[in-house]
């Protein structure tokens, strides 16, 4: 398994890291077999899993739940945990147990907190000297898009620029692992790669990051309707699913399926009831 030595080393190399979420065991199994660097079980489960209409409803035992699937699906692949929303914005003691639990129960290797307030900058710190690698995230933090007023583009003025190149420079101060970059101007990602030792994992943040993450749903277009700009699907899940199933529908009410190679039959005839 890649450890966070390796991240280093690939960003030093100027090598991709390649991530990819993951939330059950036949995804898991999907993504190590792919070859993916890391894989992400991320509260974006709520979504595009669970069906909720955000990723606020997720909770501790979701994405404990989810993660343990994971990580029986791929046992080689470096497994980060998302923290789900308000469970790291009470009492540092608290965000501290709610961190081991989650960290512990999945058998991650690191956990991602969005944000870089002063209680979000002591918890990494606290986390990383306890032993809880922690992977930042910044730009478009889905958990607090009611108080961003919606999911849009971030970092896009000169404001904004600095105060999350700051963020950056501030979480990789405090410990951070990695950072993901939610949803920012290509260039301001650039900068922040440049700038910063840790690897840095784009979505929607140009080509330039030491990595890129996508939700597998979005890749794959499993299960999603609307897609956001900086997603490039690779294959369509949705037609090939409800074509496979439209058949199997057509064939039980055809009487075409199940046929004989798909049948057990009796050794000898005589041995049934009569
Ligand atoms: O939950 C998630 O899938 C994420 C990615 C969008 C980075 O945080």
């Amino acid at each position: 398994m890649l450890m966070n030595r390796d991240f280093l080393k690939m960003k030093a190399n100027n090598e991709k890291i390649v991530m990819i979420t993951s939330y059950d065991f036949p995804s898991a199994k999907q993504a190590e077999k792919s070859g993916v660097d890391m894989i992400l079980v991320g509260d974006s489960l709520g979504m595009v899993v669970l069906g909720y209409d955000s990723t606020t409803e997720v909770t501790i035992d979701d994405m404990t739940h989810h993660a343990k699937a994971v990580r029986r699906g791929a046992p080689n692949t470096y497994m980060v945990v998302d923290m789900p929303f308000m469970t790291y914005h009470g009492s540092i003691d608290r965000s501290v147990e709610n961190a081991r639990e989650i960290f512990q129960k999945s058998n991650a290797q690191a956990l991602k907190l969005e944000g870089a307030s002063k209680e979000i900058l002591e918890l990494t710190r606290r986390l990383t000297d306890g032993g809880i690698p922690i992977v930042g995230h910044i730009g478009l933090t889905p958990q607090t898009f009611n108080v961003l007023g919606g999911y849009r583009i971030q970092g896009n003025d000169s404001d904004t620029s600095h105060e999350l190149l700051k963020q950056a420079k501030l979480l990789e101060e405090n410990g951070a692992q990695a950072l993901v970059l939610e949803c920012i101007p290509k260039e301001l990602a650039k900068i922040i790669t440049n700038e910063l030792n840790i690897p840095i994992i784009g979505i929607g943040a140009g080509i330039d990051c030491d990595g890129q993450v996508l939700v597998y749903h979005d890749l794959l277009q499993y299960g999603v309707n609307r897609l956001p700009k900086f997603v490039k699907s690779y294959a369509d899940f949705n037609e090939v699913g409800v074509t496979g199933i439209e058949s199997y529908v057509s064939e039980v009410r055809n009487k075409d399926f199940p046929t004989e190679p798909f049948t057990y039959q009796m050794k000898k005839i005589e041995d049934l009831p009569k």
